[in-house]
């Protein structure tokens, strides 16, 4: 047997220690799906000073290749190993996802035999082959926003003996084609879910998606599809994906201290900002309540939350044991926070898993099952 081929058993064997691989058939698909041949032309590890170190194809050996690790696979949308030989700078818009949390989605989204399933997200291809595998390839149809990524997706599901429905475009938009479908499993985070995944999903079929604005704040999104065209809801945890193409906040344009230089209030609060960026559940209500918003720190300026959009923004000063908080615009967004973070904290802090979620024509309405007063109502335009 080779060293892959022992570490791929190896990492079922984890998964399945760790309950992510319960079923059987997925543990047979991770042991199956040689996940190297979908590394190519390389990935990019974590590096020195932020950066990122490119490993070659040929260097991937059988721990990097089964670590139970996010491997990037491309930077600011075109780069990729071929283009540099140092570690360079970069935001990652290309990845073959965590294998556990693959298979814990894969396991969550209730796929069953005669499925048919539109992946949204192809990425490396590693887990439309995972689906391939389990389904057959004929009931899989993987979307990709990119033609590059795309393409090399082909090519290594096709290396791997997988030919499942590819498209090249935005799956934002769904896939008509095979409608309606028992399940979409998306693999790339969105703001609010697309009315067409709702419209292409049979009534009592699922939508499994990571919901959310901002990559710490959000959370793995179970959907049921109604008669109605709606759908009801629940969180199964916290999870962390690469923001759908058409949904990446616009690049910040101008001098940031500028654009937080007129504040209309100037208060203490005792609430750290760090919670913004902690993750947790105080990080996906931030994120309810200001949606829209990102949180940036800047080395001099301190923290700042900010909604281009609307103009709303907080800047924390650290102020001894506490912090002080000028916001502006036309909502104070820390206000709305630090009110919904207290809540939830009296509430006795409750878990993602009780936050439910109705997608109506006009909505998505969001609650904390048992606490009437912690809800959100945000109207889709
Ligand atoms: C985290 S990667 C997917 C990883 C993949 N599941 C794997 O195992 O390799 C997210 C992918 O979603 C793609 N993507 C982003 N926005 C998209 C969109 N609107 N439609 C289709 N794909 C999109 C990105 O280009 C990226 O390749």
């Amino acid at each position: 047997m080779s060293d892959m081929t022992s570490a791929r058993r190896a990492l079922a064997a984890r998964l399945h220690g760790a309950g992510v691989l319960a079923r059987p058939e997925w543990r047979r698909a991770v042991e199956a799906v040689p996940r190297e041949l979908f590394l190519r032309p390389g990935v990019f590890v974590p590096g020195p000073a932020g950066r990122w170190t490119p490993v070659p194809a040929g260097r991937i050996g059988p721990a990097l290749a089964y670590s139970d690790q996010s491997l990037v696979t491309r930077l600011d949308g075109r780069t990729t190993t071929e283009d540099v030989v140092e570690a360079v700078p970069g935001t990652p818009t290309s990845s073959s996802t965590v294998p556990s949390l693959v298979a814990d989605m894969l396991g969550k989204a209730g796929v069953e035999d005669g499925h048919g399933v539109p992946e949204i997200g192809t990425g490396t291809g590693y887990s439309t082959a995972l689906l391939c595998h389990r389904l057959g390839a004929e009931a899989v149809t993987t979307v990709e926003v990119d033609p590059g990524i795309a393409r090399r997706a082909s090519d290594a599901l096709g290396t791997a003996g997988y030919v499942p429905h590819t498209v090249t475009g935005d799956g934002l938009l769904g896939h008509a084609g095979q409608a309606p479908y028992a399940r979409i499993i998306a693999t790339c985070a969105v703001r609010r879910v697309p009315e067409s995944w709702l419209r292409q999903t049979r009534p009592g079929g699922v939508v499994l998606t990571t919901l959310g604005s901002w990559p710490n704040g959000s959370g793995l999104l179970r959907l049921t599809a109604g008669e109605d065209g709606g759908g009801e809801g629940e969180f199964l945890g916290h999870t962390s994906f690469m923001q759908a193409r058409a949904q990446v906040p616009p690049p910040l344009a101008g001098d940031l201290s500028a654009r937080v230089a007129d504040a209309d209030g100037d208060r203490t609060t005792d609430l750290d900002p760090a919670l913004l960026l902690g993750g947790g559940m105080p990080a996906f209500l931030a994120q309810l309540t200001a949606p829209g918003s990102r949180v940036i720190r800047v080395d001099g300026l301190g923290t700042v939350l900010l909604d281009t959009e609307r103009g709303n923004f907080a800047h924390f000063l650290r102020a001894g044991e506490s912090w002080r908080v000028r916001q502006g615009g036309p909502v104070a967004p820390w206000d709305g926070i630090e009110e919904a973070v207290r809540a939830w904290q009296a509430a006795g802090r409750p878990g993602i898993e009780t936050v439910r979620l109705r997608v109506s024509a006009g909505a998505h309405s969001y609650r904390v099952a048992g606490h009437p007063a912690l809800r959100w109502h945000h109207p889709v335009s």
